[in-house]
């Protein structure tokens, strides 16, 4: 199952992008998906893959397009990753909170839960119902087992838009930490795919409007997403903006200058983290004709 994880993360990325491209494999830290499954959801290992199949079947009638490789819809991103223990300690501060924006089984909510985060301080989100349900089904018996539990049905909000949520609405104000998962690229303009960068600086002020400004500390956005040496609107199923490390970091860094940020801003610092071979193999690719998607971490920290 590890093998085929560290696979499917991968793949992930690559289809997410071109389902034509190949993608070289990245390393990441080995995580047990299995002890998880049956320390947290209480699923004794001779049933996971089953229920995992019974999962990804349902799953894939809410969304068609979901990865080919069913564990990974179970599989957290943030067990393993330095992310993980980063956001751990940032949610045992005072008035902490995270939220996974477009979030599909969010196994990381589970994963910190897992993990001894306090499950008031947890949401996930997704523009489609539907999918919580499905999640909150197969991860019941860790909510269960958790005290206080957490109830998906009240801490998962569906419907909720990145781009048109209302102030007011539940998981919209509050947070310290917003995490997106291979969501960022599909925030785009379907009718006039080259106007996209103004949907992604609306994502990312939309973004910052989740977090909170009066933590009095600095608080931030994590994304995990593909990348290319150099950004490019793909299409394929639906335009895709696929930024580049250097567009992602003038992406965030612009909102200093932005109308509505500027007089609130304190302080925005934006990294980003990729593999240097699968970096300089983009690069190479580039030359010949075309881009070689590789994944990319991106952490925007944000003093208001
Ligand atoms: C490739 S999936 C990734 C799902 C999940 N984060 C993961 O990594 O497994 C992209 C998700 O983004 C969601 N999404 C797309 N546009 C969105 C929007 N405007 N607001 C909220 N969610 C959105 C989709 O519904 C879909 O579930």
């Amino acid at each position: 199952m590890k093998l085929l994880s560290t696979i499917a993360t991968v793949g992930a990325a690559l289809l997410a992008v071109t389902p034509a491209a190949s993608i070289p494999l990245q390393s990441r830290a080995e995580w047990d998906l299995g002890a998880f499954l049956q320390n947290y959801a209480k699923i004794p290992t001779a049933d996971q893959k089953s229920r995992i199949q019974d999962l990804y079947t349902k799953a894939q009638k809410i969304e068609p397009y979901i990865f080919p490789w069913p564990d990974i819809i179970v599989q957290s991103q943030l067990a393993g990753d330095t992310w993980g223990p980063e956001i751990l300690a940032e949610l045992q501060k005072d008035k902490a909170q995270f939220h996974e924006l477009g979030a599909y089984m969010a196994p990381e909510v589970h994963w910190l839960q897992s993990k001894g985060a306090s499950a008031d301080k947890l949401y996930a989100s997704n523009l489609k119902d539907g999918i919580f349900q499905l999640s909150h089904d197969f991860f019941k018996k860790g909510e269960e087992s958790t005290s206080p539990p957490l109830d998906t049905r009240d801490h998962f909000l569906a419907p909720f838009d990145i781009l048109d949520y209302s102030e007011g609405e539940k998981g919209a104000s509050g947070n310290t930490v917003v995490y997106l998962n291979n969501v960022l690229h599909f925030l785009t303009d379907q009718d006039n795919p080259d106007a996209s960068l103004a949907v992604q600086k609306k994502a990312a002020s939309q973004c910052l409007k989740l977090l909170r400004p009066d933590a009095g500390r600095t608080v931030y956005i994590y994304i995990r997403d593909s990348a290319l040496y150099r950004p490019e609107v793909l299409e394929g199923a639906g335009a895709q903006y696929v930024h580049s490390p250097d567009s992602m970091k003038a992406l965030w860094n612009g909102m200093k200058d932005d109308d509505y940020w500027k007089h609130e801003i304190k302080e925005i610092k934006v990294s980003t983290r990729k593999s240097d071979i699968d970096y300089q193999a983009s690069k190479a690719a580039w030359k010949q004709g075309g881009g070689q998607p590789f994944l990319m971490w991106t952490r925007v920290a944000v003093l208001f």
